[in-house]
């Protein structure tokens, strides 16, 4: 995605009307739904790994990754794990959206692509984080590439997609794994990632105990960076356990606000009258972001590229949050 394109928060940016045209259970409390365009109307293409906006009743806009093949220009599936600690988007997913209805969606777009040139693709899905990973699956089924995939979940019948992979072309490629009766992955992480290939490139997608035990394995064994791909799910972004507050500073009045470790900056500026603009809430959209003029910043979106986070001069305060004591936003 370029700069100028960044520039525009989300509701700026061209949405799409779609009509529903399959909406089926996959899993248990996952459902899939296939969206179509309207008569006379195509959709933008995609590449594996891409995530649309669904807007939902009541306003929310949720990040969907689409688990399809992106050779299907006349479709995107996606599948939607309802949470049991939902703030109401996978509920009214769930619950609120019927087959034939029609929503509206944004393009799509792609923090999670494939690297074009990789002599192997390492596929690591958890749980629900499938949906990208399959997609990718897909793609490098079709275009012949050398491709291993392990999906790891806590039940066959938590597995979304089990049955399709299994009688797909690319079975062999494919390795399904159940959680131990301790909740561990029965996948062998350590072993899997033991050797990191030159050329061999890693994609991970799942809860965040899953992604870190993998990336901090694959970090621990030698894994360059630039070999690493992931993408943490929307909603895994806001505050953790371990936070700790720091103040925020408003540049043009001097106001200081002190963010408290279960809050986020933009509650926290709300606070004191300061409010900020946000959309999705998640560190996905953009809409939310904001210059910081002083204070180390410590990112949490998935929006900026790792070169904008480095760069120290603009966060997404729905979630991230501060290395230093004091941040000072341009507000
Ligand atoms: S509101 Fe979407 S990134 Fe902050």
């Amino acid at each position: 995605m370029s700069k100028e394109e960044k520039a525009f928060p989300m509701g700026a940016q061209t949405s799409l009307e779609v009509c529903i045209a399959r909406k089926q259970a996959e899993a248990q409390d996952i459902c899939s739904l296939e969206l179509r365009a309207l008569p006379g109307q195509s959709l933008p293409a995609f590449a594996a790994g891409a995530h649309i906006d669904v807007h939902l009743p009541g306003g929310l806009v949720r990040q969907y990754s689409l688990s399809n093949d992106c050779a299907e220009p006349d479709r995107y599936v996606i599948a939607v794990l309802r949470e049991s600690a939902s703030r109401g988007g996978s509920a009214a997913v769930h619950t609120q959206l019927l087959q034939g209805q029609q929503i509206c969606i944004s393009a799509p777009r792609n923090h999670f692509a494939l690297q074009a040139g990789a002599k192997k693709h390492l596929l690591l899905a958890g749980g629900i984080g499938i949906t990208p990973i399959l997609s990718m699956a897909r793609c490098l089924a079709r275009e012949g590439a050398d491709f291993t995939l392990h999906y790891s979940a806590r039940a066959r019948e938590r597995m979304a997609f089990a049955e399709a992979i299994e009688a797909s072309a690319w079975a062999t490629r494919a390795h399904l794994h159940l959680d131990t009766a301790g909740g561990k992955p029965q996948l062998d992480i350590a072993g899997l990632l033991a050797v990191a290939e030159p050329g061999t490139h890693l994609y991970v997608c799942g809860p965040r105990g899953f992604m870190d035990a993998v990336l901090d394995t694959a970090r621990a064994a030698g894994w360059p960076q630039e070999q690493l791909h992931y993408e943490f799910f929307a909603g895994e972004a806001g505050p953790r356990e371990d936070d700790a507050g720091f103040e925020i500073q408003v540049a043009s009045t001097g106001q200081v606000v002190r963010v408290a470790p279960e809050q986020t900056v933009v509650q926290a500026l709300e606070s004191i009258g300061v409010c900020v603009q946000t959309s999705c809430e998640q560190g996905v959209c953009g809409t939310c972001l904001t210059r910081v003029l002083e204070g180390e910043i410590e990112h949490r979106d998935m929006y900026l590229t790792e070169e904008e986070q480095a760069a120290n001069d603009q966060f997404t305060p729905c979630c991230s949050r501060a290395r230093s004591s004091r941040l000072v936003l341009d507000l």
